[in-house]
């Protein structure tokens, strides 16, 4: 017997086809919008644009925030972009430098939030990413959308890729390569579009981890988004020794999207790979993933991993934090922005506690009555699903 089951809707896509739903004049028909506070913070944040509410909560929300930043650029209005506490200490400079650079209008004097933005029109640019972040891309391509201008992206561009995937599928004008993003044709409207949003292979993650380290029946998740720049752990786990099998693919709005087999495998059959690099291809994966080259032979080198210190906490210290809390021997070290993480461990799962909610997932892989509500924000039905894995 398999264990099958179709996961809540990617968060990247959901954040993004809703604001693509805005720019065509919102008309779209999504379902399987994930229930997670984070996606409903853009709904309800674009919702506000919509009735001219100039404040905007975007709750612990990154994604919503850049993305809306760069959106309300091109909005007639004074608007004020806000969030919780650990979205108010996160970088913004990194959207705000180049948007500014354009022309946009951003008030701010820590380049944090909240944020004073008043719609201007912005100059066609060129920008070249100082860091490899998919929120920074789509923040930009989508200001060329709203704005009708030319945008050239070049520099780190290698991140998840929906922004570019949809812009294209389209039929609008953007050149994507492995050096630059080009996107031209800006006089052409987005349409109304229907989609069904595939499972969100980063919740998948802890499903798939949890079937690996404990015994069980085979999983079988259906209906996955399956794009490579976000199952990239997924190669990771196969050259590992996992025995994972993609079914069913086929292509929907541009995306791969398919059935994914996970076996449990005798942990002794599978070994650590002694480095790892790519990181923004798993960034969201890491912390997950970490905790399972604890439980495998050999040690592993991650390499540049210094964004996980600028997510919804920084998860450098979190992890470290965890290992400690679960009485790991030899915990991480992290040296120049590479993560060395020690195999072979024992650990003794105990009640680790963190506002993130990838830190607490990854936490309760071990700990399975550790839920706590900071798992809200993205994955609200991970306590039943994991259930089914842990009986
Ligand atoms: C996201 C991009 C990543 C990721 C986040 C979602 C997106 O952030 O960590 O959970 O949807 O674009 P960065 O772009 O900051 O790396």
């Amino acid at each position: 017997m398999a264990i099958e089951l179709e996961l809540p809707g990617d968060k990247s896509l959901a954040h993004r086809y809703l604001i693509f739903d805005y720019l065509s004049g919102s008309r779209s028909t999504l379902s399987n919008l994930p229930k997670g506070k984070d996606v409903v913070n853009t709904k309800s944040c674009l919702e506000s644009i919509r009735k001219q509410e100039p404040i905007l909560d975007c709750g612990n929300s990154g994604t919503t925030a850049r993305h809306l930043c760069g959106i309300l650029t091109g909005i007639k209005g004074n608007w004020t972009l806000t969030g919780d506490q650990s979205l108010q200490s996160r970088p913004m400079d990194r959207i705000i430098d180049p948007l500014i650079g354009a022309g946009a209008q951003i008030d701010t004097v820590t380049k944090k939030l909240p944020l004073k933005i008043s719609g201007t029109p912005l100059n066609p640019f060129n920008y070249e990413l100082p860091v490899a972040s998919a929120q920074v891309k789509s923040t930009l391509l989508m200001a060329g959308l709203i704005h009708k201008i030319p945008v050239k992206l070049t520099g780190k561009i290698q991140s998840r890729d929906h922004t570019e995937i949809f812009i294209k599928d389209q039929g609008l004008n953007i050149e994507i390569s492995n050096k630059e993003i080009l996107l031209d044709d800006t006089l052409k409207n987005l349409k109304p579009f229907e989609v069904t949003i595939p499972g969100d292979p980063s919740s998948a993650a802890f499903l798939i981890i949890k079937r690996i380290l404990t015994p069980g029946d085979d999983l079988v998740l259906k209906n996955l988004l399956l794009n490579p720049t976000r199952t990239y752990y997924l190669k990771i786990l196969k050259e590992m020794g996992c025995s994972i099998r993609f079914e069913n693919q086929r292509n929907q709005l541009g995306e791969k999207v398919g059935d994914v087999l996970i076996q449990y495998r005798d942990l002794s059959e599978l070994k650590n790979l002694s480095e790892i690099s790519m990181a923004s291809l798993f960034i969201d994966e890491i912390p997950a993933l970490s905790l399972l080259i604890t439980q495998l032979s050999g040690d592993c080198v991650i390499k540049q991993v210094q964004e996980l210190e600028v997510k919804e906490s920084n998860r450098i210290t979190e992890l470290h934090r965890m290992y400690k809390d679960f009485g790991i021997q030899k915990n991480l070290e992290y040296q120049n922005g590479d993560m060395k993480i020690f195999g072979d461990q024992s650990l003794q799962p105990k009640g680790f506690e963190s506002v993130d909610h990838r830190l607490q997932m990854t936490a309760a892989l071990l700990d399975p009555e550790n839920i706590k509500d900071s798992i809200k924000v993205s994955y609200p039905e991970f306590e039943d699903h994991i259930a089914l894995l842990n009986s």
